[in-house]
């Protein structure tokens, strides 16, 4: 019988591939320095069982419907905003994505980024780099508080709670809202549950850890940040979809709040003359939530491991709900 044909749409180390040679007929897009084109997608997607594929990759209906053999998508995210599930359902495609392995690396980039803007990090660092550090003064970039100050954490999911525990252990105030209560988190981390606007007035930091749906699109808009503190830092690890990026950088330079911390942008790659860039008050990262070497790994050989699961029978191990 032919090997189930599998696209893999970023170059991977063949070392993971190793224990899946036999039984798959693996091709892969081998550029490391760029993405796959579209066309060339579409292609390969034509002629595979499998595809392994990343957050943007937009798996949309026209990819779906001109794949006849495709049976599955592992997607290496936990997210999956860049697939639409209806059209795979549709198709008859299984879609799985990558929870839990991510969840304390994303948690270590999100407190990373809250504490690089609550100090202004980035921003010293560039003082240094710029040979500007001739003296030292009492406020001399002088940032804000973390310990013992008010988290609200928007969307208490597994992410969600990983920050929580980290707020804990700097002695914050948790505050949480999300769609369904979570009691394991309120009794364990003493979070306390709180409308979406009463979350805004209460933090001092707002973090957020919700999915993009069609629900919390530009959920962060200009009405949402007039109700936050003149003091708050704004972070989001989630999507860059949930912010409307253009209010986002007006409150920042009215002082509407204070700063932000962002790993994820609407249209992702952003480049150098993006408007936030011009905002020393905002620290952006190339969307590196969950870039360490042993989650990327971790993520790839559960997308293997998916698609190992589902060819062999046992079924996928991490299948999306829809
Ligand atoms: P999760 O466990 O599914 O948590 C999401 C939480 O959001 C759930 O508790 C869910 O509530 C809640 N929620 C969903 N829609 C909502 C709405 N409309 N209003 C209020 N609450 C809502 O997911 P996770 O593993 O924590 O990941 C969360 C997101 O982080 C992912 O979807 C992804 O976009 C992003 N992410 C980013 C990075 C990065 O590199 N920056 C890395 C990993 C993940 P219920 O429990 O009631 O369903
Ligand atoms: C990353 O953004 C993910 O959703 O895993």
């Amino acid at each position: 019988m032919a090997k189930p044909r599998i696209y893999i749409t970023r170059k991977i180390p063949d070392k993971l591939l190793d224990p899946y040679n036999e039984k798959f007929d693996f091709r892969m897009w081998e550029k490391e320095d760029e993405a796959v084109p579209r066309e060339v997608l579409k292609k390969e997607a034509r002629q595979a069982d499998g595809l392994l594929c990343v957050l943007t990759d937009q798996i949309d209906e026209d990819l779906l419907k001109r794949a006849p053999d495709l049976k599955i998508v592992a997607n290496m995210a936990v997210g999956y905003d860049n697939i639409d599930v209806d059209a795979a359902g549709k198709y008859g495609v299984i879609i799985t994505n990558t929870p839990d392995v991510l969840t304390e690396t994303t948690a270590d980039l999100g407190f990373a980024l809250l504490m690089a803007a609550a100090r202004r990090m980035i921003e010293a660092n560039q003082y240094i780099r710029k040979d500007e550090w001739k003296n030292w003064s009492p406020y001399l970039l002088a940032g804000s508080d973390i310990h013992h100050k008010t988290i609200g954490i928007a969307g208490m999911g597994r992410i969600g709670k990983a920050i929580a525990r980290r707020a804990k252990g700097f002695g914050m105030s948790v505050v949480y809202y999300n769609r369904s209560r979570k009691p394991e988190a309120e009794k364990e981390l003493q979070a306390v549950y709180a409308d979406f606007e009463t979350l805004l007035a209460k933090s001092d930091f707002v973090v957020s850890v919700l999915p993009l749906t069609a629900d919390t699109k530009h959920k962060f808009n200009a009405e949402v940040f007039k109700k936050m503190k003149n003091s708050a830092i704004f972070i989001n690890i989630s999507r860059g979809g949930v912010v409307n990026e253009t209010d986002l950088a007006e409150a920042i330079r009215t002082k509407q709040i204070k700063g932000a911390g962002l790993d994820v942008f609407e249209n992702e790659p952003i480049a150098a003359n993006h408007p936030f860039m011009q905002l020393e008050e905002i620290v952006c990262m190339p969307h590196i939530g969950s870039a360490s070497e042993e989650t990327r790994s971790a993520m790839l050989n559960l997308c293997l491991e998916n698609i190992g699961g589902f060819f062999t029978g046992r079924g996928p191990k991490t299948p999306v709900e829809y």
